[in-house]
C-alpha cells in the first residue's frame, strides 16, 4: 500500500494542529485543574513543567519519529523498523487495547459535555435558574444510563464520521476548525475570569509554590497527568506521525504540540480558579470540579449563561479532536495490517467502543476501577517505557541523528538521547513499580515488624 492510500497530512500544520488536537482534551481541561487543586497548586505545577520537559518531550519525539520512519500503524512500525514478528510488537498490540479502553470511557464523559452545553443554552446555569439545577445537575446526570447512552452514542457517531472521512479531509479539516475554536473561547474565557474578583487569588494559587504541599503522590500524579495529556505511551502519536511527509520535521512539530498542550492547561487553571476563589467553591474539588463546582459558580454570574455555554462547546470540542486519535489508531492497525477499509474499521470498532462504554455509563466504577485504572496506570507508562527503551536502545541511531540535524535543535540530541535511554525508562520505572503497590506490598512485609 502507498503512503497516500493511507493518508497524508497536507502541511505540518495539519500535524501540529492534529497531534495538539488529540494532546488537548479532557485532561487539560477537566483533568489538570482538579489534579493541580488536589496536589496544593503551583508546586505541583513546577514539578508537572519538569516532567513535560524532560519526559513527555523527549518521548513524544520518540514516538512521533518512530511514526515517521515507519510510515505503519503502531504495530506495523516495529515490524518495519525491527523485523518482523518483532517482541517490540506488543508495544503496539497494548496500545490498540488501551485505545479502545479509553475511548469507552472517554466518550462517555464528553457525552457529559453534550448534556453540560444543553443544560447551559437551557439557562440552567445563569442566576435566575433554581440553585439546585446546578448543584444536582451532574448527580442526576450520572445515575441516569440511559440519557449517557444517548450522549455517548452521539459522541461516537461524531467520532466515526470524522475518522471515516480520512486523514486530510476527516482529521486535519476537522482539528483546523476546532482548534482555533477552542482556542478563541479559552482566550475570551481568560478574560473573563481575570475580571473577577477572585482572579488574583486563583493565579497566586496556580503561581505562587508551596512546596509543603509537595509529595510522593503529588510526583506520581504529576508523571500520569504528563503522559495523559500529551496522549503518550499508546501509539496515537506514532500514528499522527505515520501521516508525515519526509520533508517535514519531527522534533520542531512536537515541541509546538508540547508548547500548546501544557500552554492551554496552564490558561485552562487561569479560567477556573479565578472562578472557583471567586464564588468561594472548593478548588480541591476533584473529578466533579468543572462538572459541579463551575456550575454553581456560573450560577452567581449574570452572563452565567454565556460563559457555561462557552465553557461546555470548548470542552467538547477538545473532547472531540482527542477522541478521533484514539479511534484513529484502531483503524490505522486494521487498514495497514489487515487491508480493512478505513470506512469499515472506523465504523466497526466506533460501534465496538459505544458498547464497551455502555458498562460505564451503568457504573461509574467501571470506569473509574477498570478502563482508567487499567490504561492509564498500566498501559500508558508501559508502553511509554518500551517505547523509550526502543527509540534509545534499539532504533537505528541515525533516524534520529538525521531528525535532529535537519531542525533548529541540532544541538540537543545528546541530551534527547539521555532522556529517552536513562531518564525516561528510570522516571516510569519508579512510577510504575509504586503504583502497582509492589513498593506497598513490600513495605508493609518489612515495616509489619514491630
Ligand atoms: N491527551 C488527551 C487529553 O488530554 C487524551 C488522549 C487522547 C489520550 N489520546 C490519548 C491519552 C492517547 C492517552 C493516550 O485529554
Amino acid at each position: 500500500m502507498t503512503s497516500n492510500e493511507r493518508g497524508q497530512w497536507k502541511s505540518r500544520l495539519g500535524f501540529i494542529f492534529a497531534a495538539a488536537g488529540s494532546a488537548i482534551g479532557l485532561g487539560n481541561i477537566w483533568r489538570f485543574p482538579y489534579i493541580v487543586g488536589e496536589n496544593g497548586g503551583s508546586a505541583f505545577l513546577l514539578v508537572y513543567l519538569l516532567m513535560i520537559l524532560f519526559l513527555g518531550l523527549p518521548v513524544l519525539i520518540g514516538e512521533v519519529m518512530l511514526g515517521k520512519a515507519s510510515q505503519r500503524d503502531p504495530v506495523g512500525a516495529f515490524e518495519v523498523l525491527d523485523r518482523k514478528g518483532t517482541p517490540w510488537r506488543f508495544i503496539g498490540f497494548m496500545g490498540v487495547l488501551a485505545a479502545f479502553m479509553i475511548l469507552s470511557f472517554y466518550s462517555v464523559v464528553a457525552g457529559w459535555c453534550i448534556e453540560f452545553v444543553i443544560r447551559s443554552a437551557a439557562g440552567d446555569f445563569s442566576p435566575t435558574a433554581h440553585p439546585a439545577k446546578a448543584a444536582q445537575a451532574f448527580n442526576v446526570l450520572v445515575s441516569s444510563p440511559d440519557v449517557q447512552i444517548y450522549y455517548h452514542g452521539f459522541f461516537i457517531l461524531m467520532v466515526v464520521g470524522i475518522v471515516y472521512a480520512g486523514v486530510q479531509a476527516g482529521l486535519q479539516r476537522w482539528c483546523e476548525i476546532l482548534m482555533p475554536l477552542l482556542l478563541l473561547i479559552l482566550v475570551a474565557l481568560v478574560f473573563f475570569a481575570m475580571s473577577q474578583s477572585g482572579a488574583k487569588a486563583g493565579v497566586a494559587f496556580l503561581l505562587e509554590p508551596d512546596f509543603q504541599k509537595l509529595n510522593g503522590d503529588a510526583i506520581l500524579a504529576a508523571m500520569g497527568q504528563c503522559f495523559f495529556s500529551l496522549s503518550l505511551g499508546m501509539g496515537a502519536m506514532l500514528t499522527y506521525g505515520s501521516y508525515l511527509r519526509p520533508e517535514d520535521n519531527v522534533v520542531s512539530s512536537a515541541s509546538w504540540v508540547v508548547v500548546l498542550d501544557s500552554g492551554i492547561a496552564i490558561f485552562a487553571g487561569f479560567v477556573i480558579f479565578p472562578i472557583v476563589f471567586s464564588f468561594g467553591v472548593d478548588p480541591g474539588a476533584g473529578p466533579g470540579l468543572v462538572f459541579v463546582s463551575l456550575p454553581m459558580a456560573f450560577q452567581k454570574i449574570t452572563a452565567g449563561s454565556l460563559i457555561s455555554l462557552a465553557f461546555f462547546v470548548l470542552l467538547l470540542a477538545a473532547a472531540l479532536t482527542s477522541a478521533i486519535s484514539l479511534l484513529e489508531v484502531i483503524s490505522a492497525y486494521f487498514v495497514d495490517e489487515f487491508k480493512m477499509p478505513r470506512h469499515l474499521a472506523a465504523t466497526m470498532f466506533g460501534v465496538i467502543c459505544f458498547l464497551m462504554g455502555v458498562g460505564v455509563a451503568f457504573n461509574i466504577a467501571y470506569l473509574e476501577n477498570f478502563l482508567d485504572y487499567w490504561a492509564s496506570n498500566f498501559i500508558l507508562p508501559l508502553g511509554a517505557l518500551f517505547i523509550s527503551l526502543f527509540v534509545g536502545w534499539r532504533l537505528d541511531q541515525k533516524i534520529a541523528r538525521s531528525e535532529f540535524a535537519k531542525s533548529k535543535f541540532a544541538k540537543a540530541f545528546g541530551l534527547w538521547l539521555f532522556c529517552v535511554r536513562y531518564v525516561a525508562p528510570v522516571l516510569i520505572a519508579i512510577v510504575f513499580i509504586n503504583k502497582s503497590g509492589i513498593v506497598e506490598a513490600v513495605s508493609k512485609l518489612f515495616g509489619a515488624a514491630p
